[in-house]
């Protein structure tokens, strides 16, 4: 059976976050590609709601604009200046359309592990037990700080007690609220109206509402849950990192049973929204960020950093730092290159080491194997780039593009002045400025012609031993030349 389908998820965003010590608000501080609301989002729209709306007011420009970028059917309600998270399920309830009927979802911006099929687990415990408010909920060793939850004696759930409002008592219960709950939306409308602020912190407790509800004859319930992982949030920046280090070992895991090979899962970081194909072996010191896609059978790393990088089946890419480019099936890239944005390297093609790439479209089976710089080129089908070739981009006022035909090939040390068209099948002699056009079948030479001084060493450099290695050499020469002479005499 298929869980049923909320009528709403509600995502709490507006508190603060004063912990973080950021001038960034908290939920838009990331972790695996993806800011905390992001994650938050991701969970919630995993249970397919019909609205998704998310609570903001500390930052609200900057949040809302964030969440609109993620989602742009996210509906933003803004909380005014009354405080807790009863008041901000309120306005997050005002926000959506009012006839809404069945079952609310309430959950936080800043608890990025949480999954999707945790919260379908809330919804079929809900729904199975006719419940009209149900709370996920933790044991832990230590629940200092968090709400307690408040049990008869037949162990049905009856209310929930703040840390701050609970009795020495109550403190010593360890069966905690997450903070994610599922309710029936009427109940939930009715019952935030009674709410008040006659607490510790003065602030509107969504946590009274399982309490009312129970008082009122309905059914309240506990979902425990054992992965604690899923249910933390994010309050400094050390469970910033705790949480990001957990999301990075746990999406290694899957990218491993997916099929990929990760030599070393500790120094290997990737983002949430990666793909790795089978068989790709991932060697240690590599990061996979944002909306990378790597085929099947590539070989990366070891100590690389790819970042919005598409990379086809069977392409090798080692000690390489590379940022939104592209590289072909069963290309070849490194080490020691540097891609970036808009380099889009053909099938089998190469960018071999000491490579600096730009805005450079290098065709299938094109190769710049080393030492280059090439910004704002377009390089043919099969084409070769001699070591050292600088493609001149910038006049220092002005960025032009350079084309380079296909089956051409450019000698070692050119640089190409852009704007330059070297058409197809065309050579560059080494060591050319080029400066001009070279048409198909051409041959560019820029460079003088290569003049030798006889005895420039011995008139100029007497006394050294480059003279000395220099006279040796040509009496040896001279005798040489001699005894042949002799010996055609006789
Ligand atoms: C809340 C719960 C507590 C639970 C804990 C779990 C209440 C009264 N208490 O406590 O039982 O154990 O979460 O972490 O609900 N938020 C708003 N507007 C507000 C206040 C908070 O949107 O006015 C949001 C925050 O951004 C955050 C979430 O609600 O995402 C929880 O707020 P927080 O202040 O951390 O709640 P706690 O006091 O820790
Ligand atoms: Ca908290």
């Amino acid at each position: 059976m298929s869980a049923p389908r909320p009528a709403a998820v509600i995502v709490l965003a507006a508190g603060e976050g004063t912990r973080m010590r950021s001038r960034r608000p908290k939920v838009l501080h990331t972790i695996g590609g993806r800011s905390l609301v992001g994650h938050a989002i991701a969970a919630a729209r995993g249970v397919q709601p019909d609205h998704l709306a998310v609570v903001v007011r500390h930052e609200r420009a900057l949040v809302a604009q964030h969440v609109t970028e993620v989602d742009a059917a996210a509906v933003i309600a803004e909380q005014d200046a009354v405080k807790g998270t009863g008041r901000a399920v309120e306005c997050g309830l005002d926000a959506l359309p009012a006839g809404l009927t069945g079952t609310v979802l309430v959950t936080y911006g800043d608890v990025p592990l949480l999954r999707s099929e945790t919260l379908l687990g809330l919804m079929e415990v809900h729904t199975a037990s006719g419940s009209a408010a149900t709370v996920i909920t933790a044991s832990l060793d230590d629940p200092t700080g968090y709400g307690r939850v408040l049990r008869d004696a037949d162990g049905a759930v009856v209310g929930i007690v703040e840390h701050k409002d609970a009795t020495e008592q109550q403190r010593g219960i360890t069966e905690v609220n997450s903070g994610l709950y599922a309710f029936d939306v009427t109940l939930l409308r009715d019952a935030l109206a009674e709410v008040g602020t006659d607490n510790v912190q003065g602030e509107k407790y969504l946590t009274d509402v399982l309490g009312i509800a129970r008082g009122r004859g309905l059914t309240v319930s506990a979902h425990l849950i054992a992965d604690l992982w899923q249910t933390e949030g994010v309050n400094d920046k050390v469970q910033l990192a705790r949480l990001g280090a957990e999301l990075n070992r746990r999406t290694v895991e899957q990218a491993m049973r997916d099929g990929a090979i990760v030599i070393d899962p500790a120094t290997t970081w990737i983002d949430a929204d990666v793909t790795i194909g089978q068989d790709t072996i991932i060697h240690p010191h590599t990061q996979i960020h944002g909306a990378s896609t790597i085929g099947a059978d590539c070989t990366i790393g070891p100590d690389t950093t790819l970042t919005d990088v598409e990379v086809g089946d069977g392409a090798s890419v080692v000690r390489t730092q590379a940022l939104l480019a592209v590289v072909g099936a069963g290309a070849s890239v490194g080490p020691f290159s540097y891609l970036r944005p808009g380099t889009e390297l053909g099938a089998e093609g190469k960018i071999g080491g000491f490579v600096e790439t730009k805005n450079a479209r290098i065709a299938a089976g094109a190769k710049v194997p080393h030492l280059t710089y090439a910004g704002d080129v377009t390089i043919g089908e099969g084409a070769n780039i001699g070591a050292g070739t600088i493609f001149a981009n910038y006049d220092g006022v002005t960025k032009s593009p350079t084309v380079v035909g296909s089956h051409s090939f450019v000698g070692s040390n050119s640089v190409i002045v852009a704007p330059v068209t070297i058409g197809d099948g065309a050579y560059v002699a080494a060591g050319s400025a080029v400066t001009s056009d070279v048409g198909p079948g051409e041959l560019a030479v820029t460079r003088a012609k290569q003049r030798n001084v006889a005895g420039w060493v011995a008139r100029r450099r007497a006394g050294t031993a480059t003279a000395t290695a220099a006279e040796a050499a040509l009496d040896g020469a001279a005798r040489h030349t001699d005894g042949q002479e002799e010996g055609a005499r006789s």
